[in-house]
């Protein structure tokens, strides 16, 4: 039995992250925290995705996304991209297009253009490990942090009874 598995979970620092995802046609956006580095030759990032996601859809199909880095003023924009069902979620956002051809969060400190080498199933998540094709420093400004989103994820509900 682990006593408030959230709050001792969330001392594994994590940035805050909009993963964006094209399936060639449709687009989406979704908050991430769940992203770290894995290699350096070649270059990969492994992103951990709730295979219930729109989003996982069209990663699935178009193989490709953006890792965008959020800033410490951006808790807002976290919030926004971490709901699901919104009609447009994407619109009143400036985006650029990457070279793998998914979109870039322009606000974002930094982004990370990727294609999806392969997928690894892990509990009720799916890891996509992703080779980075891409990269640069759109905006200057420190991380957010994903211990100063509180419970923004809702993932205080989500540990099995077991852990608790
Ligand atoms: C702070 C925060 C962190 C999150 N981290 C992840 C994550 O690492 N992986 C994931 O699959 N969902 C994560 N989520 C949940 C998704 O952002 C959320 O379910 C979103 O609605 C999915 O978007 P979609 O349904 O439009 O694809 C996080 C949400 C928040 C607010």
């Amino acid at each position: 039995m682990i006593e408030n598995p959230d709050s001792l979970f969330k001392q594994i620092s994590h940035g805050i992250y909009v993963i964006g995802v094209s399936d060639g046609i449709h687009q989406n956006a979704f908050t991430a925290a769940w992203v770290m580095q894995v290699s350096f030759d070649p270059l990969l990032l492994a992103l951990s995705i709730n295979p219930e996601h729109y989003s996982y859809q069209l990663l699935r199909a178009g193989g490709i996304c953006t890792v965008n880095v959020l800033g410490q003023d951006q808790q807002s924009i976290a919030g926004h991209f971490g709901r699901s069902g919104v009609r447009d979620k994407m619109a009143g956002f400036q985006w650029l297009t990457g070279k793998t051809g998914a979109p870039i969060l322009s606000e974002s400190l930094t982004y990370f253009d990727c294609e999806v080498s392969h997928y690894t199933d892990a509990g009720d998540h799916k890891i996509a490990v992703c080779r980075v094709i891409d990269a640069a420093m759109l905006n200057q400004g420190q991380p957010l942090l994903y211990v100063q989103t509180e419970d923004m994820d809702g993932s205080s509900e989500f540990y099995a009874e077991s852990a608790q």
